[in-house]
């Protein structure tokens, strides 16, 4: 009976400190595809190992860490909305060894006085130098409440701290696999828009925007404020249009809702469930149908 009582107590796996020495999300993000990724990248091209691949809705970027491992594309360019997230990024890849310094040195000393003063410096946009204002960023999104990284989309973050007595915030090995699959990939803070001014013939594009939400109560976009509404995916759905006629190849990720459907009516639209884990009332966990859009007509 001890033995297995003591089976019972064991804690569950903490995906946190599995493979830390590979490249995989540095940030907790809503709406993260990490444990989708094995599925969702089998929808991708079969060529795209001779491909440029383009993600302009990058976030915590688990699609782009578990290709560039298991399928790498031939180029990378990575693009998200929120500036301070993309600077995160180019500081990984481009300022590794500051960037763990400022953070060790916020580990160690990390209260919640600690947390307010960072909260209140990194919306003032006018303070801290690129590798600092980076850390503040992981620090923030490891020690706020509930690990819900909610910013407007000028990046303005209001989140309370979390209950966290010694928050690892990252390993410093899993940045170094990380600064290394970023190297040589091209980043940009900018809007979906422009992928019709970047994008050419034959490029893979996987978007995963923020998602309709399936009811009233359940919104999924909570890491922008109310930033990416119904008339923002009709545009987005208008840029998916265009670049099938130019001849990419598309790939789609979206809630399974009626407007989905509608919005990308004549591409091919496959179901797969989803077990969801990030929503502010709890309301929303559990089983949840996800879209995925293709154009593979165009493959
Ligand atoms: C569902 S998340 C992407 C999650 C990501 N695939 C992952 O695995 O972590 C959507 C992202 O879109 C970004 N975003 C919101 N509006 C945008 C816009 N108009 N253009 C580009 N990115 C935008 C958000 O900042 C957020 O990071």
């Amino acid at each position: 009976m001890p033995a297995r009582a003591s089976l019972y107590r064991r804690p569950a796996p903490d995906p946190e400190e599995e493979d830390v020495d590979q490249p995989r999300p540095f940030l907790k993000w809503a709406g993260g595809k990490w444990a989708l990724a094995p599925q969702l990248t089998k929808l991708l091209p079969a060529d795209l190992g001779k491909r440029t691949y383009r993600e302009p809705f990058l976030g915590g970027g688990a699609v782009f860490f578990y290709l560039s491992t298991h399928r790498p594309p031939k180029r990378a360019f990575l693009s998200d909305a929120l500036r301070d997230l993309v600077l995160t990024y180019e500081v990984v890849r481009d300022e590794l060894p500051a960037l763990v310094a400022e953070l060790d040195r916020l580990r160690l000393t990390h209260d919640d006085e600690q947390f307010y003063r960072v909260r209140d410096a990194f919306n003032d946009k006018s303070v801290g130098g690129r590798a600092v204002r980076a850390a503040w960023l992981i620090y923030l999104n490891k020690t706020c409440y509930n690990g819900l990284f909610r910013t407007n989309r000028s990046g303005h973050f209001n989140v309370p701290v979390g209950r966290f007595t010694k928050p690892r915030i990252v390993h410093p090995e899993r940045l170094v696999a990380c600064s290394r699959a970023l190297r040589g990939v091209s980043l940009k803070a900018q809007t979906f828009d422009h992928l019709v001014e970047d994008a050419q013939r034959g490029d893979v594009i996987y978007f995963d925007p923020p998602y309709v939400p399936v009811s009233r109560t359940a919104n999924f976009a909570s890491y922008s404020l109310g930033a990416f509404g119904l008339e923002d995916q009709e545009r987005l759905a208008g840029v998916f249009r265009q670049l099938d006629q130019r001849g990419c190849k598309l790939v789609l990720s979206n809630s399974d809702t009626e407007d989905v459907r509608r919005l990308y009516k004549g591409f091919e639209l496959k179901r797969i469930e989803v077990r969801r884990n990030i929503s502010a009332n709890g309301s929303t966990r559990g089983v949840i149908n996800e879209l995925v859009v293709r154009n593979t007509a165009r493959w």
